[in-house]
């Protein structure tokens, strides 16, 4: 049973969709998935799968749980955040989503996971976090170079990283180039795997409501399967392919 992390050490770059998207593609495959969102402060992988447990109450799929890590002080710690992470990846599969700022959870993260997925935009901002022009690390890759050390002196595997690109554009623009030109020259120095991306859809955003993934929204007969659906579900089993997790869905 794989435990993987989704960080990113940025803001709004869609750690939490891609999370509550990878663990329901397992899901649809009938392996046992778990969300634990690290977030306390924001918890809106919390809200969505309370809004997910009302929505598909009753319903034969199973829901997805949040492998809830309490608030109350004195809970959030790494060695109760490591507890209730070895509890949870002995039911399956466990998806960590991490907070978009420095957090203390993600060192643990990172020895406990098989691997770490960073999702980031077309950005020279979001890149800074894996390293810069003159290709010094920044703060994620900082915090992955530390766990890879600390994973071989404890004689463990190392760790699989991946950099999916998330809301892409359809148009080209030089930007785009220049950030993937950049991202190539960084994933040869620090060793990191770039995934197919995911495009800007508004199907992502739309379903949070719901409590609903898009890989839902293909046998909800109150929700559309459109093309973009189609689409974004395609994207998405390029990604779990480049992951080396089960994408027959
Ligand atoms: N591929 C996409 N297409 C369109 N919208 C997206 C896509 N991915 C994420 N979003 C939207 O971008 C916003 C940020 O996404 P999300 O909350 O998943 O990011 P995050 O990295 O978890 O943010 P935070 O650091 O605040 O936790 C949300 O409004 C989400 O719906
Ligand atoms: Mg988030």
């Amino acid at each position: 049973m794989a435990i993987i992390t989704v960080a990113s050490i940025k803001g709004g770059v869609g750690k939490s969709t891609l999370a509550i998207h990878l663990a329901a593609a397992l899901q649809i495959q009938g392996l046992n998935a778990s969300v634990i969102d690290a977030d306390v402060h924001q918890r809106s992988t919390e809200r969505f799968l309370d809004r997910r447990t009302q929505r598909l109450n009753g319903s034969a799929k199973a829901v997805l749980t949040a492998s809830g890590i309490q608030t109350q002080a004195g809970q959030v710690g790494p060695h109760y955040f490591d507890s209730t992470l070895r509890h949870a990846s002995r039911q399956g599969h466990v998806i960590i989503d991490l907070p978009g700022s420095k957090c203390e959870l993600l060192d643990t993260a990172l020895l406990r996971s098989q691997m770490l997925v960073s999702p980031i935009n077309e950005s020279f901002v979001d890149l800074d976090v894996i390293g810069t022009s003159k290709g010094l690390p920044g703060p994620l890759t900082e915090a992955v170079l530390l766990a890879r050390q600390q994973r071989e002196e404890a004689g463990l595997r190392p760790l699989r990283w991946t950099v999916v690109r998330n809301r892409l554009s359809t148009l080209y623009s030089r930007n785009t180039a220049a950030v993937d030109e950049r991202l190539r020259a960084l994933a040869d120095q620090f060793d990191f795997d770039i995934g197919p991306g995911l495009t800007e859809r508004v199907v992502f955003r739309e379903l949070y409501d719901e409590g609903l993934t898009l890989l839902d929204a293909m046998d909800h007969q109150d929700v559309k399967p459109t093309l973009s659906t189609v689409a974004a579900r395609s994207e998405l089993r390029a990604v779990m392919e480049t992951l080396a997790l089960p994408s027959r869905f």
